[in-house]
């Protein structure tokens, strides 16, 4: 059973090496989320580490997955801190599962937090990217994301072929 949770900025620091763990099995896998080969623990370390420190400064939210054993199984960011002239937007980064425990609704259930995180933080247009072409991108598409168009060669895959990059919205009813 996977439970979702949001961490504070000491909770991350503490779980710095499974987080890290998670990211550096999701680039080898060739996920292309910021990061090149060879994936090494320290630019993973690094990575936590910044994520906790804009956590604690109330930048962003992580949700963590946790399977029945308190193991994490995946990841998603919400970035709050926007320019003062889009206080209800945000974006979402860095939806990571585990190879090891993907198609089992992981990423819904991370994505369906986010949503509820977002709407409790009157945030109502969400906005994120993802390589075109991904198991990422079938996953917005089959959750309601409106797809914006591809930025031809906007990144690099971890092995260094260029890669396209699609954005996303979705709009969210807040009360
Ligand atoms: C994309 C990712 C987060 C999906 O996680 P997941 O937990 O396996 O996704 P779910 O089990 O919640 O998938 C829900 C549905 O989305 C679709 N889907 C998810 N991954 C898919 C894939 N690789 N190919 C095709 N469809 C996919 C399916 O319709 C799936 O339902 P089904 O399994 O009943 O067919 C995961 O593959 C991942 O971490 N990829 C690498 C990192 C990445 O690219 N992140 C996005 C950065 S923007």
């Amino acid at each position: 059973m996977t439970t979702i949770t949001l961490f504070t900025a000491p909770q991350i620091r503490a779980q710095r090496d499974a987080l890290s763990q998670l990211l550096i099995d999701c680039v080898n896998d060739g996920a292309s989320v910021s990061f090149m080969l060879p994936m090494t623990g320290d630019k993973a370390q690094t990575f936590w580490t910044r994520v906790a420190d804009s956590a604690a400064r109330a930048e962003r939210l992580v949700l963590i997955a946790l399977d029945a054993q308190q193991q994490i199984t995946g990841t998603v960011q919400l970035i709050l801190d926007q320019p003062e002239n889009q206080p209800h937007r945000a974006d979402v980064a860095k939806l990571l599962v585990s190879p090891a425990a993907r198609r089992q609704g992981i990423a819904q259930k991370l994505m369906a937090e986010l949503e509820k995180q977002a709407a409790d933080q009157h945030k109502s247009v969400l906005v994120l990217d993802t390589a075109t072409g991904s198991g990422a991108e079938i996953f917005y598409q089959q959750t309601g994301w409106q797809r914006v168009g591809d930025i031809p060669d906007y990144a690099l895959m971890p092995d260094g072929a260029s890669c396209s990059t699609t954005y996303y919205y979705k709009q969210m009813n807040i009360k």
